[in-house]
C-alpha cells in the first residue's frame, strides 16, 4: 500500500514536471510577447529565535530594518523570478550513478545527513527543501528520504535571520572598538545559473543592543549583510556570469570570458565592465583595466572594498558615521555584473569621496602619505594622534561650541580625517578628529576637550607645539554628507501600506546549535581563513579610528 502511495506521488510530479515542460515547449516567452522578464527581486525574511536573546521590541527594530531594507532592495534590484514556491536544494548525494538508466540520480545518500545547514550550523527548516531519493536501477526511486517541502511561495530568495551570541560575537570581548563585529551573514544556496537564493545573517546580541537606537546605522548594517548575501562575496565572484548579451532573460548567461580577479599589489580588482566604467567615472580615469580594489588581509582576498580607496562605500569592511557611508556606484555596479540582478541605478547615493581624483589615486604606487592628504583627507600614515592639551574650545564660545565640546554626546558625529600638520622640521599627514558643523565648519580636535575652528583655506597654528595644521581646501566636500535617502526615511511610510511577512519560529536545542565556549576560536573565521572561509562577512563597528584600522591591518596597495 505505501509502496502503491509512492508510486502514485511519484508519477504524479512526473505528471506536473511533464507538463511544465510542455509549457516551456509550447508558450516560448519570446512567442507569448513577454517583456521585462526580469521583476523586483522578492527576498523573504525568516526570523529564527530572535526571543532567545533579545526581548519583544528589541526583536521588533531589528526586524523594522530588516523589513525596510528588503523593500528598499525591491526597488534596486530586479532579477529573473523564481518558480514559485522556492524550494531549496539537498547536498545529500554521496554518489551517483554514471551511467545505465538512471545516469546522474543518486545513488546512495550521505552518511550521517541529517539536513541542510547554514552557517553556525543554523538547520533550514525541512519545509523549505526539495525532496530527496536515491535509485537503483529501477526507473522509480528505491528510496524517498524526503519529499518536498511546502516551500516558500512568492520568493526568489529566503534570508535567515538570527540574533545569537555565536562564537564570533563572543570574540568581541577581545576586541578593540575598532574590530568588533556587529553582524555578519553569507550566501547557503545557490540556484539557476548560480544566484544565490538563500542566505543567512546573524545581529550579534550585545552589538545590536548598543546601535538599537540608531535607526540609519541599523539599517546600513542591515543592507551591507545582505548585498553579502546576495553575491558580493568572494567566494562568488568568480560564478558571476556575463549577461549583458541577453536582455530578456538570463537564460544564457555564462561565467564571464576572462580573469575577472586580479592581483594588484597586496590587492585583488575586480574587472567586470560596469565595476571598470564606474571606476573610471568616478576617479576620472580612462585607463582600461581599472577595476575596484578589493582588500586581502594577509594576502587573502576579503569579500569587502579597500577602504582606503573606495572610502565610505557600503561595501567597504568598516561602518564610519552613517552620514558618511554611501551606496556607491561601484558597488552597485559590482551587483549589476553578477548578472544576478538588474540593477536600478537611480538609487546610486552621490559619492564624493575621492571623486575626480584621477587614475594615481587608486593605481599608484606611492606609500599614502601626507601628500595625498588634500583630498579627501582619508588617506594617511595616520602614525600618531595629537593628544597633548593645548586650548580650552570656549575660547571660540562664539561658534556654538555646545555642540562641539560636550564630547558625552556627540561622538558619533565625530569622524576622523587625515589632516595635514607642518612643524620647522618636518611634514607630514596626521590623523585627526573633526566635526563638521554644516556645510562650512571644520572643527578640529586638537586635544582631549579641545576643538579649534578651522579658518577656511587656512591653517590652525599651535604656536607652543611648533604645529601647522592645514585645513581642507574644499571644507564643502570636506563636510559632505548624503541627502536623504530611500531606504532611510522613505519606506518608513512605505512600509504602513505594505505587509510584511509574519515572522514564523523554528525550534531546536538550542544547547546543541551552540557551543559558547569563550575564546577566539572563531577569529580566523571571520576573517575569512578556515576551510568555510567564505562564510564570514563582517561589518564591524569604526566610529572614528578608520586609520587605525587600515594601519593595524597593513594594507599597502
Ligand atoms: C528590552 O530591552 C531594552 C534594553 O535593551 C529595555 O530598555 C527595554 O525596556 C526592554 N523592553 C521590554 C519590553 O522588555
Ligand atoms: C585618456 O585621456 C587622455 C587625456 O584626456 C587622452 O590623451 C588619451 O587618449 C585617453 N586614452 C584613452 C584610451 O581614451
Ligand atoms: C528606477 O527607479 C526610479 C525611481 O523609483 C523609477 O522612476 C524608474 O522607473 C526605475 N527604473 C527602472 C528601469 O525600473
Ligand atoms: C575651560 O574654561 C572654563 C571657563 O574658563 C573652565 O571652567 C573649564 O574648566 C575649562 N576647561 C578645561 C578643560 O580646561
Ligand atoms: C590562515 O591562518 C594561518 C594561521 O594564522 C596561516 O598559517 C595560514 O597561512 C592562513 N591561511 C591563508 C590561506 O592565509
Amino acid at each position: 500500500m505505501v509502496q502503491l502511495a509512492r508510486l502514485c506521488s511519484y508519477l504524479l510530479k512526473l505528471l506536473i514536471f511533464s507538463s511544465l515542460v510542455n509549457n516551456f515547449e509550447w508558450v516560448p516567452s519570446y512567442v507569448a510577447g513577454v517583456q521585462n522578464v526580469y521583476k523586483p527581486i522578492r527576498i523573504h525574511p525568516y526570523y529564527s529565535n530572535l526571543n532567545y536573546e533579545l526581548n519583544d521590541s528589541e526583536a521588533d527594530i531589528l526586524k523594522n530594518s530588516v523589513d525596510n531594507i528588503i523593500l528598499y532592495l525591491k526597488q534596486l534590484l530586479l532579477v529573473f523570478p523564481n518558480k514559485s514556491p522556492l524550494l531549496l536544494g539537498r547536498d545529500a548525494c554521496k554518489s551517483s550513478w554514471t551511467n545505465g538508466r538512471n545516469k546522474g540520480k543518486c545513488s546512495q545518500i550521505k552518511k550521517d545527513y541529517s539536513g541542510e545547514i547554514c552557517d553556525d550550523n543554523f538547520l533550514i527548516p525541512d519545509k523549505h527543501l526539495e525532496a530527496f531519493y536515491t535509485w537503483t536501477h529501477e526507473p522509480l526511486p528505491d528510496k524517498t528520504w524526503y519529499t518536498d517541502g511546502v516551500g516558500i511561495s512568492n520568493a526568489d530568495y529566503i534570508l535567515y535571520i538570527q540574533a545569537m551570541s555565536t562564537n564570533p560575537c563572543l570574540t568581541n570581548v577581545h576586541r578593540t572598538n575598532v574590530n568588533r563585529v556587529t553582524a555578519y551573514a553569507s550566501y547557503c544556496k545557490l540556484g539557476e545559473m548560480d544566484r544565490p537564493v538563500a542566505g543567512y545573517v546573524n545581529f550579534c546580541p550585545s552589538e545590536f543592543r548598543e546601535s538599537k537606537n540608531d535607526q540609519k546605522r541599523l539599517r546600513l548594517t542591515v543592507l551591507h549583510e545582505i548585498f553579502h548575501a546576495l553575491g558580493f562575496s568572494k567566494d562568488l565572484f568568480l560564478r558571476y556570469r556575463d549577461c549583458s548579451m541577453t536582455s530578456e532573460s538570463n537564460e544564457n548567461c555564462a561565467v564571464w570570458g576572462y580573469p575577472i580577479l586580479r592581483q594588484h599589489g597586496a590587492n585583488y580588482l575586480l574587472l567586470t565592465p560596469t565595476v571598470v566604467k564606474a571606476m573610471q567615472d568616478h576617479f576620472t580615469c580612462n585607463k582600461t583595466e581599472f577595476g575596484a580594489p578589493l582588500m586581502t588581509i594577509n594576502g587573502v582576498l576579503q569579500s569587502h572594498w579597500d577602504s582606503n580607496i573606495l572610502h565610505g562605500s557600503i561595501m567597504s569592511h568598516t561602518l564610519e558615521n552613517p552620514e558618511h557611508i554611501f551606496v556607491d556606484p561601484v558597488t552597485l555596479a559590482a551587483m549589476q555584473d553578477t548578472g544576478w540582478y538588474k540593477v536600478n541605478f537611480s538609487y546610486t547615493d552621490s559619492y564624493p569621496y575621492a571623486k575626480g581624483s584621477g587614475c594615481d589615486y587608486v593605481t599608484g604606487t606611492t606609500e599614502h602619505s601626507s601628500q595625498s592628504c588634500s583630498f579627501p583627507h582619508v588617506r594617511s600614515t595616520c602614525d600618531s594622534w595629537y593628544s597633548t592639551k593645548i586650548i580650552n574650545c570656549t575660547i571660540s564660545a562664539e561658534n556654538n561650541p555646545s555642540v562641539i565640546c560636550d564630547s558625552g554626546t556627540s561622538d558619533r558625529t565625530e569622524i576622523t580625517r587625515c589632516l595635514q600638520e607642518v612643524t620647522s622640521m618636518s611634514s607630514y599627514g596626521k590623523c585627526y578628529t573633526v566635526q563638521c558643523l554644516g556645510q562650512n565648519q571644520v572643527w578640529v580636535k586638537v586635544s582631549e576637550n579641545n576643538w579649534l575652528l578651522c579658518p577656511e583655506k587656512g591653517v590652525i597654528e599651535l604656536k607652543y607645539a611648533d604645529v601647522k595644521i592645514h585645513c581642507p581646501r574644499n571644507v564643502h566636500l570636506f563636510c559632505y554628507k548624503r541627502g536623504p535617502q530611500l531606504y532611510l526615511e522613505d519606506l518608513v511610510s512605505l512600509q504602513t501600506t505594505t505587509t510584511t511577512p509574519s515572522s514564523r519560529v523554528v525550534t531546536h536545542d538550542l544547547k546543541n546549535m551552540y557551543s559558547f565556549t569563550s575564546g577566539i576560536g572563531r577569529a580566523d573565521d571571520i576573517f575569512g581563513n578556515n576551510s568555510r572561509s567564505g562564510f564570514h562577512h563582517v561589518y564591524g563597528f569604526d566610529f572614528t579610528l578608520m586609520c587605525f584600522t587600515i594601519i593595524s591591518w597593513n594594507i599597502n596597495l
